[in-house]
């Protein structure tokens, strides 16, 4: 199927592309009025676009209803500072139940059951349940169109960001396990950042990798590697050679086993070579490999 975007319903637009356009964090914006009245609503088009000027943007959408705009956007109007909060997994029920659109003036702070800690620099409160918490300047508001679900950009620096300590070790480095970030996705779906889908994926070495297209043809094309696996061996800065020292048993009954039959072997080799890709072992992957060449 493919979608032209102009011919698709307000609706159906925000449908579909919430649905691909995901997982987004979600920040979580206390503003206050312009008499100080404090607002606090969640937002998940929103990201880190700069780290230095250190910016993040979130967008107030015009509602797709009747194309009003929303509390926090004239808020920001008003009175340019926000502290943005992030959502963890504790937090996601009363944080989406202060997506309701309560009359203005509404402390959601108090309707959901947040507790306000003074932020240090700005005028919005903070919420104290929060790990991870920045106090920003609204730099500028960029209006995306002036109808219903058109996004405001509200465009934001970061002035202070305060870390839970606990999330922190003696260095100073922070382990993303202990986060539990949610996230939103299409229509009723979140998720959530923990152990158990938590994966590595090394960095593309410095040097730059030889490249897919380097890779030997039977390596390239084989039926059992796959995308990934290719991906990880072609991140190597110039093509493996034979290691005479790699002493592998499994690798040493591959060979004897399947000699008389040159295709079988490649089978199994190509076999093995994933389940080592799959543990993250890519040079003895290499050495696999290279010993059928
Ligand atoms: C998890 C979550 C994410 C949301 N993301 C957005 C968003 O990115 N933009 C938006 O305009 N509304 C978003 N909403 C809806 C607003 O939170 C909702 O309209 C809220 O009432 C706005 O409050 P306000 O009028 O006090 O600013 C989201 C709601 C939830 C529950």
């Amino acid at each position: 199927m493919i979608f032209d975007l102009k011919d698709l319903k307000p609706a159906e637009k925000q449908y579909y592309l919430q649905h691909v356009v995901a997982p987004r964090p979600i920040c979580f914006a206390s503003t206050i009025d312009k008499n100080g009245n404090v607002n606090l609503s969640p937002f998940s088009f929103f990201n880190l676009f700069s780290a230095n000027p250190p910016v993040l943007v979130f967008s107030s959408a015009r509602r797709g209803r009747d194309n009003t705009t929303k509390h926090t956007l004239q808020n920001v109007i008003d009175v340019p500072e926000v502290v943005v909060n992030i959502v963890t997994y504790d937090m996601i029920h009363q944080t989406s139940l202060a997506s309701c659109e309560y009359p203005e003036g509404t402390n959601e702070f108090v309707k959901v059951g947040f507790t306000e800690e003074p932020a240090t620099i700005i005028k919005p409160p903070m919420v104290k349940e929060s790990k991870v918490k920045m106090e920003c300047r609204v730099l500028e508001i960029k209006p995306l169109g002036n109808e219903g679900g058109a996004g405001n950009l509200i465009i934001c620096e970061i002035l202070r960001l305060h870390l839970d300590d606990a999330l922190l070790d003696e260095n100073m480095k922070m382990d993303q396990r202990k986060l539990n970030h949610v996230a939103r996705l299409g229509g009723d779906w979140y998720c959530v950042v923990n152990e158990s889908n938590l994966f590595h994926v090394l960095k593309p070495i410095t040097e730059l990798g030889i490249g897919v297209d380097a890779l030997p043809e039977n390596i390239r094309i084989s039926k059992i590697l796959s995308g990934n696996n290719l991906g990880q061996l072609a991140n190597v800065k110039e093509m493996p050679v034979i290691d005479t020292a790699f002493d592998d048993n499994h690798l040493k009954q591959i060979i004897q086993y399947y000699s008389v039959s040159p295709e079988e072997m490649e089978r199994e080799l190509h076999v093995y070579a994933k389940k080592l890709l799959g543990e993250g072992k890519v040079k003895e992957a290499w050495q696999v490999l290279l010993s059928g060449a």
